[in-house]
């Protein structure tokens, strides 16, 4: 049910998705083979993205989840981050894939790295599903991304608008009624 005073427009199909998905398992597994990879994925939003893609890999991994305070409500970043849940499993000297939905900003990422770090990992690289790269406020690079997006507001599949359309199988952008992207 759509809120009041916005539209969902379909943008991403489910078979487009699967597609972007499964290239990204294919070029982590090409890339890291046997070595002991750690995924941590930043919950909420990348969680659906997160069990798509190990399923497409072909590698062993241990996976694990962090969950962060960053965005508030709405659509605009309030740029405090917090950590509310913190990863359980050692990662010194492992190689970690952190695993998001959208980079924005970079703040998220600048923060988890940052922290990670300090655990003295092997390796530190970045996976996001979609990328706003023109958006960036900080010098972050993802190194596995699956789609370069344009500004606009972004649901589905595990990503959300005030916690609501995180079931929706596909990706839509939100725009105010009566106004369409394009
Ligand atoms: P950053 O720290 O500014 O890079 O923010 C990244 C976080 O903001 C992501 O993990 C998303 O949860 C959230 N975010 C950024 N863009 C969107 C969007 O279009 N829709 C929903 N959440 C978004
Ligand atoms: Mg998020």
């Amino acid at each position: 049910m759509p809120m009041e005073g916005y539209r969902l427009n379909p943008w991403i199909s489910q078979e487009q998705i699967t597609s972007i998905v499964k290239k990204l398992a294919e070029r982590i597994s090409e890339d890291y083979g046997e070595r002991e990879l750690v995924l941590v994925c930043i919950l909420k939003g990348a969680f659906i993205f997160f069990s798509d893609l190990i399923r497409h890999l072909q590698i062993p991994v241990k996976v694990d989840f962090v969950r962060l305070a960053s965005y508030g409500s709405g659509m605009k970043s309030s740029g405090r981050i917090e950590i509310t849940k913190d990863i359980e499993t050692p990662i010194e000297g492992k190689d970690v894939i952190i695993i998001e939905d959208i980079i924005d900003s970079g703040r998220t990422l600048q923060f988890l790295k940052d922290r990670f770090s300090l655990l003295n990992p092997h390796s530190i690289k970045i996976c996001a599903l979609l990328d706003k790269k023109a958006h960036r406020e900080v010098e972050i690079e993802g190194d596995y991304i699956g789609k370069e997006v344009e500004d606009v507001f972004i649901v589905g599949y595990g990503i959300d608008f005030n916690e609501n359309y995180r079931n929706l199988p596909e990706i839509y952008y939100v725009t105010p009624t009566g106004q369409p992207k394009e």
